[in-house]
């Protein structure tokens, strides 16, 4: 028997618990050192380190589930390593290989076991790998040194309630990143720059906004923490844009639809179409499948959960998807990752 920590799991929020270790690589002249676990969960670095002064830094977020057989897995891992490497190469930070990215998530989540929330209880591990440019430097320019750390934290959703509809404010006002910038990489600037647009949201009512796209405001993007999905007759249809993040949850729940028989359609979303929408989905590592009941743009209001409930496609989703993770569906497309 698996011991567990002392931890109200189907009550946790979606907040930092410490846990015991922390695993961390330093990048000192052009090569990565071996990880070391650490217990304390502070970090020491230059206080002119490049992550502090021009936000030379990248994270990314994944989770690991306790299945109905008992295993522990992680969902899909190495889509975070490529995309973690995207971003690294976007804001000249060093490639971080696979094999490194895969044995730190497998060592820093052993040496938490016990935080692995029981199965069947609605929480995960999440799993926050984070890069930051290190070591003294004024002048503009890359860091010379970098720190790898990936830390874990049981978590339950991400909005109250889980899989429950909220409503969503379409923004005008602010924009979360710029065309040609760096709205397709996980870098923290890009959440730091939707701040107020999220503070604005919350002070209406809203625990979700949306934005559209910086160059014209005619299209979608996304929405402050995931990605956008809607659903038409039997339809997924998906925003492209150069200024969105490639969700993992949004890439998975399209190839979960497309084997179920849906048509996918991946293209620019103009706003417009809402009107057209039977369901509305907020998707990401950390929001799940979010359904949205209503959105408001220009004062006008468009409901998308008559009564109060999420739709039967995304419910049937996220069901599917789900299910894979927590091993009550067969995973036939090899997505869990089993940390032995
Ligand atoms: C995630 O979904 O993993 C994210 O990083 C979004 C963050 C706002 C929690």
């Amino acid at each position: 028997m698996r011991q567990t920590a002392d931890l109200d799991w189907s009550n946790l929020p979606f907040s930092y618990v410490k846990t015991d270790f922390n695993i961390r690589y330093f990048y000192r002249d052009g090569k990565w050192s071996q990880g070391e676990l650490f217990s304390d969960d502070n970090v020491s670095l230059s206080i002119a380190a490049p992550s502090l002064h021009y936000g030379q830094q990248a994270f990314e977020g994944l989770k690991v589930f306790e299945t109905v057989d008992k295993k522990i897995v992680c969902f899909r891992p190495g889509e975070n390593s490529s995309r973690m490497n995207h971003t690294n190469s976007r804001i000249l930070m060093p490639q971080i290989p696979e094999k490194m990215f895969l044995e730190a998530i497998d060592k820093v989540v052993k040496a938490n076991l016990k935080f692995v929330p029981p199965y069947g209880t609605g929480a995960s591990l999440y799993i926050r790998p984070l890069i930051i440019g290190a070591g003294p430097k004024v002048g503009l320019g890359p860091a010379e040194e970098y720190i790898f750390i990936v830390f874990v934290t049981p978590v339950g959703p991400y909005y109250k309630g889980g899989f429950k509809p909220v409503d969503a404010l379409v923004l005008e006002s602010y924009d979360r990143a710029a065309p040609q910038g760096v709205g397709d990489c996980k870098v923290g600037g890009n959440y730091a720059a939707g701040l107020p647009g999220s503070n604005f949201g919350k002070e209406k009512g809203f625990p979700v906004v949306l934005y559209l796209d910086p160059r014209e405001k005619k299209y979608i993007d996304e929405f402050a923490t995931s990605n956008f999905i809607a659903i038409k007759d039997n339809t997924y249809i998906t925003p492209v844009s150069e200024s969105i993040l490639p969700s993992i949850t949004n890439k998975t729940l399209a190839e979960i639809a497309a084997d179920s028989g849906m048509k996918v359609e991946k293209r620019p979303v103009e706003i417009s179409e809402i009107k057209n929408f039977q369901e509305i989905g907020a998707v990401g590592t950390a929001a799940v499948l979010t359904p949205v009941r209503n959105i408001v743009y220009r004062d006008q209001e468009y409901n998308f959960a008559p009564d109060g409930k999420p739709g039967p496609v995304l419910t049937s989703l996220y069901e599917k998807y789900t299910g894979i993770q927590l091993g009550n569906i067969e995973d036939k497309f090899g997505w869990l990752h089993e940390i032995k």
